[in-house]
Order: C-alpha cells, then structure tokens, then sequence
C-alpha cells in the first residue's frame, strides 16, 4: 500500500515539473496563426460551452420586439460589433478572417436549433456580450453598458439574419439629431 502511495506521489510531482518545464521552455506557440490540436480544441469548447450552459440558467429573457429597442441594438451593433461579427451584404472584414478564434457572421442564420430554441439563443446571446470570452477578442460590453443596452443588441441580432443589406442601413442609420456622433451638426 505503502509504494503505491509513493509511486503516485512520485508521479504526480513529475507530471507538475513536467507541465511547469514545458511552460518555462517557451515550446508552446502562443501565435494566433498557429492552430490549436484538436483535443486542445475540443478542451476549450467543451470547457467554454459547460461554463455558459451553467450561467445562462437564472436569465430571464425579456420581450425583444420593441421597435425602440431594434433602432437603439441597430446602431450599437453598427458602431460596436460589425467589424467583427460583418453584416449583411458584408461576408468578409480583415479583422473577422485575421482572428482566432474567427468571430461568427451574426448576420448568417444559424443552423437550426443550435444552442436551443429562440429564448436559450436570446440568453446566451446576451451572456455572450455582457461577459465576453477570455482570451479571444469578444469583449466584456456589461463594463461599459447597461443591461438594457445589451438586450437591445440582442433583439437585433436576433432580426440581423433575416436583414438585406438596405434593410440594415436603415435601421443602423443614426438618428436625426444623435449627438454622439462626433461629427453631429457640423
Ligand atoms: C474584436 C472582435 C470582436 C468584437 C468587436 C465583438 N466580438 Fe463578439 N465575438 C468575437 C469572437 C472572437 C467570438 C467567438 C468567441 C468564441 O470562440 O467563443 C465572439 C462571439 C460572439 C457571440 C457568440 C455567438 C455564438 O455563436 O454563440 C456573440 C453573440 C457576440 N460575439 C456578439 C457581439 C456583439 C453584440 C458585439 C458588439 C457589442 C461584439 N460581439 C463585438 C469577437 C468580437
């Protein structure tokens, strides 16, 4: 009993010396153009898609048909997202195809019944914005905006597939009057 106790300890201290040579070493390229191996792969996707099924489950998805609430989500998304995440008509940006993780097209439908239903996709979808994704590029937005700023996105990006092209101009058009448009007036 003794020795088996000894040898795994023994091993459990190798495998940490291991591990912490392999990050001193600098072997490991962190370079985004260097792909990950698929079980890395797999690693983060499973360990990213268990944190968020855990969070989303106390989200109380609110009504996301007010016209108001498209305009506002419209104009944010124009200015705060659509670099990464395209638009209609638009299927290609430098940033979009230089990052990896590539960030998805929103303005693609999604395969049917990825992620649940409308109301799970609607919960995530604002998991997603308000917290981002570490070590990705998505951004936190529940820093600098309101919950209520954050499902107004999410109401439009839920509308955002179904959009041509002159459809999204119009509803990302910024409104008469906005004064924070820099060039407002001027
Ligand atoms: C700098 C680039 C960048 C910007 C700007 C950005 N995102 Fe993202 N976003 C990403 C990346 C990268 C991912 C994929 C992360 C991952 O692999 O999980 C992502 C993922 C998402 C997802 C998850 C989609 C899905 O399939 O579940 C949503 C929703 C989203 N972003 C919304 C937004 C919104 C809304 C904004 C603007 C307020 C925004 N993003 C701004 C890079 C960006």
């Amino acid at each position: 009993m003794m020795t088996v106790l000894k040898t795994l300890v023994v091993a459990a201290v190798l495998a940490v010396l291991g591990a912490l040579t392999f990050l001193y070493s600098g072997l490991y390229s962190i370079g985004a153009d260097n792909k990950h191996f698929k079980v890395t792969h797999w690693a983060l996707e499973t360990l990213r898609e268990r944190s968020i099924a855990r969070e989303i489950r106390d989200i109380k998805v609110p009504r996301l048909d007010d016209p108001q609430q498209l305009l506002a989500g419209g104009q944010d998304y124009n200015d705060m997202c659509s670099g990464c995440h395209l638009q209609p008509g638009k299927t290609q940006s430098d940033l979009n195809s230089a990052m990896y993780p590539q960030p998805p097209n929103l303005s693609l439908q999604p395969a049917k019944g990825l992620y649940g239903d409308a109301n799970a996709r609607a919960a995530r979808h604002f998991w997603y914005i308000k917290h981002g994704i570490k070590a990705s590029g998505m951004p936190a937005w529940g820093q600098t905006h309101t919950d209520e700023r954050i499902w107004a996105m999410v109401a439009f990006i839920q509308k955002l597939p179904t959009l041509t092209p002159e459809q999204y101009q119009i509803l990302t058009a910024p409104e008469e009057g906005a004064t924070d448009e820099p060039m407002a007036g001027m």
